[in-house]
């Protein structure tokens, strides 16, 4: 190449890895500051209400320690394996659950998809889980005036269901938290969910534990004790082992682009096995806590342990009524009920703000904003499902019910086997492991040998098993 052609080639080539740089450079892009900040934000992310309302109400119909036992099994063959490796994709492509698999595989456009279903699963689950955060909020006051007070259930239930079938305070509420939520995330990563997080997780285990010492010294406490840790095996059944499955899988935030979109926020010098660990032991001590403070408690005052979802709003308001200082526990419990879910929130609505802003130029604001309103718009059915529109059926589900169920049972599982099936058979051994080790400064080939092998085989054929079972197909 001669003169005016050769210049023109190192210009473009200048060009070139110009915008690479602005677009690859981590340091243009928002991102967790420290060690410690990465480790809550996503800690955050996996505590939620899945904790404190979902994992009680599904020990509690599933038999118990049992069902710990299979969930424990499968957070650990599964979820873990499954966390790292999101966090390795985002991490190494550091960009939105879309962008990563332009980045990652820019020939094979189809494993894009996944980051859409991410985007779609985001929106469908804060549909729901915005309107359940809104009843939390309402029940903090609820408590506090002492309105809840009272050791029927039935009567409980009332109270419940006057406050889910009204549409305007259910549409209120729902609101509220994504007006909270809303305005947390147009601050961004580290000065919005980094510095919530940071505060909110410390609370979250003190207030917890005083909830747990005031289970505890209950007069007949060890029955619930031995309800939650003492496995009875003929209680587990093939619907306690899928069930649990599942809720390895919603419970650590997994296969729907939210780790994958956290890890992109994580530091070069992180370490990821290490950190997911922590995060999951960490959010399984949050699930036991939370199973401590009710299930003794429950047990006590002879309540029972299997009502499902309304058991934190119906079971346990009549279980902190019989409790001497029940007004101030009950308010302690619907407060740290409410800091969980701020997390998880932040981290769903991240995947479609991350989307938003790096692949449509929107600003942030811009970006929050449009969730937001999008959230509001398909979650107001969510909201009324309860009252005017619970007739309003379809495959025999209301909106609530429709969108837990897609989410829940068929996006979830399905972006999960794909991200199993893109690591293990297009990203590959010697990727992954240049990455888990960060470029081999770390000693943990073993780990990631098997971290591999959970990847390939072994995950997406237990959760295709989960997937058939959520379908009903058997
Ligand atoms: N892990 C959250 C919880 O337990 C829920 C969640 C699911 C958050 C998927 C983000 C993504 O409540």
């Amino acid at each position: 190449m001669h003169g005016p052609f050769r210049r023109m080639s190192r210009i473009n080539q200048r060009c070139q890895s110009k915008k690479y740089a602005s677009t690859m450079n981590p340091s243009k892009r928002d991102g967790f500051t420290s060690k410690f900040g990465v480790l809550v934000a996503t800690l955050g992310s996996a505590v939620g209400l899945g904790n404190i309302w979902k994992f009680p109400s599904l020990t509690g119909v599933n038999g118990g320690a049992g069902f710990l036992l299979v969930y424990l099994l499968a957070t650990l063959m599964v979820g873990l394996p499954l966390m790292m490796a999101e966090t390795t994709l985002g991490r190494a492509a550091r960009a939105n659950a879309i962008t990563t698999f332009d980045r990652l595989a820019p020939r094979q456009h189809g494993w894009k998809l996944i980051g859409w279903m991410g985007f779609l699963s985001a929106l469908l689950i804060m549909a729901f889980y915005s309107e359940v955060a809104g009843w939390v909020y309402a029940y903090i006051f609820k408590a506090m005036s002492g309105e809840v007070l009272t050791s029927d259930p039935k009567i409980a239930g009332e109270i419940f269901g006057a406050l889910v079938s009204n549409p305007t305070s259910s549409l209120i509420w729902q609101w509220v938290v994504l007006g909270i939520t809303g305005s947390i995330i147009m601050l961004g990563v580290s000065k919005g969910i980094e510095a919530v997080t940071r505060k909110l997780m410390p609370v979250l285990y003190i207030l917890l534990l005083v909830l747990c010492a005031r289970s505890l010294t209950l007069e007949g406490a060890a029955r619930g004790l031995t309800f939650l840790f003492s496995p009875d095996f003929s209680k587990i059944t093939p619907t306690v082992v899928l069930t649990a499955f599942g809720l390895a899988f919603f419970k650590l935030s997994l296969g729907m682009g939210t780790m994958l979109t956290y890890g992109s926020y994580f530091r070069e010098d992180q370490n990821i096995p290490a950190t997911t660990t922590r995060v999951m032991l960490a959010d399984l001590s949050v699930s036991l806590l939370a199973g401590i403070a009710i299930f003794p408690a429950v047990f006590a005052f002879g309540f029972e342990p299997a009502a499902g979802p309304s058991l934190v709003f119906m079971t346990i308001p009549a279980v902190f009524t019989a409790m001497p200082g029940g007004i101030v526990f009950m308010t302690i419990f619907f407060i740290l009920t409410a800091i969980a879910s701020v997390g998880a929130i932040l981290s769903l609505l991240e995947v479609p703000v991350a989307i938003l802003s790096e692949r449509f130029g929107m600003g942030r604001k811009k970006a929050s904003t449009c969730t937001i309103l999008t959230i509001a718009l398909i979650g107001a059915p969510a909201a009324l499902s309860q009252g005017v529109l619970a007739e309003t059926k379809l495959f025999g589900m209301n909106a609530f019910e429709l969108f837990d169920f897609l989410s829940s049972n068929v996006l979830l599982p399905l972006g999960g086997i794909l991200i199993c099936l893109f690591v293990g058979w297009v990203y590959g051994l010697p990727e992954l492991e240049k990455r888990l080790s960060n470029e081999g400064t770390l000693d943990n080939r073993g780990l990631i040998r098997a971290v591999f092998f959970l990847v390939r085989y072994v995950a997406p054929l237990s959760i295709a098993i989960v997937l058939l079972h959520g379908l009903k197909v058997f």
